[in-house]
């Protein structure tokens, strides 16, 4: 049996994000569980507003390029992504147009096709940024990924989270470090 590869990060690019710190558990989770888990901040892979006469003109920007061989090299997703406005995150959604692009020698969706991903958010209001897990969810599903029931979301995030990065709630700790065992569980049994 391989190891799962999984790739970590949030759909924000906020340096202090709730849900860079609670992809950061589920994360510790994976590796517990014995998965190779690769930590991604989107700040670090700035992408231009995703434009097809930009991309005519100028092909797949540098960043655009290693996000899609990042995810490519990966079986699956940790991912925490922020509601705004009822929905996905703007960095996130340019994040997977740019990595859609098919480009020479690959198959259409080949970043995504297959590859499963395990959802949660994190938001200073009370429903947690559930409503935006939706919309994950059916993006995810639409390009092609498997995305597992699980998921969680963790409201009043202000709050939430203890100086060292943990979550004060102890039995909400444990069950978003579950949610990185159970897809490197689902993963290692998918792979083979
Ligand atoms: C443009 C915008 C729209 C937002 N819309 C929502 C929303 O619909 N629901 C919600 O719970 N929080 C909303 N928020 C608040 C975010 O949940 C909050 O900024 C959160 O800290 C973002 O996640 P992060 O800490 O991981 O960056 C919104 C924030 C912004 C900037």
């Amino acid at each position: 049996m391989s190891t799962p590869k999984i790739l970590a990060f949030a759909g924000s690019l906020r340096a202090d994000s709730y849900n860079k710190k609670l992809v950061k558990i589920a994360a510790k989770g994976a590796e517990t569980a014995g998965a190779q888990v690769t930590y991604l901040d989107l700040r670090d892979y700035p992408l231009p507003v995703f434009d097809e006469d930009l991309e005519r003109a100028e092909g797949m920007p540098a960043n655009g390029r290693a996000i899609k061989d990042l995810m490519l090299a990966h079986d699956g997703w940790l991912l925490a992504c922020p509601e705004y406005n009822s929905s996905i995150t703007a960095a996130l959604k340019n994040t997977i147009d740019w990595a859609s692009r098919k480009e020479a020698g690959e198959v259409p969706l080949q970043c995504f096709a297959g590859k499963a991903a395990c959802l949660m958010a994190a938001s200073p209001g009370a429903l947690g940024g559930l409503r935006g897990l939706v919309v994950v969810r059916m993006l995810l599903a639409n390009i092609q990924m498997i995305v597992l029931p699980d998921q969680i979301a963790i409201p009043q995030a202000m709050n939430a989270f203890s100086p060292d990065g943990t979550l004060a709630d102890a039995k909400k700790n444990a069950d978003v470090l579950k949610l990185g065992e159970k897809l490197t569980h689902f993963l290692a049994k998918f792979k083979g």
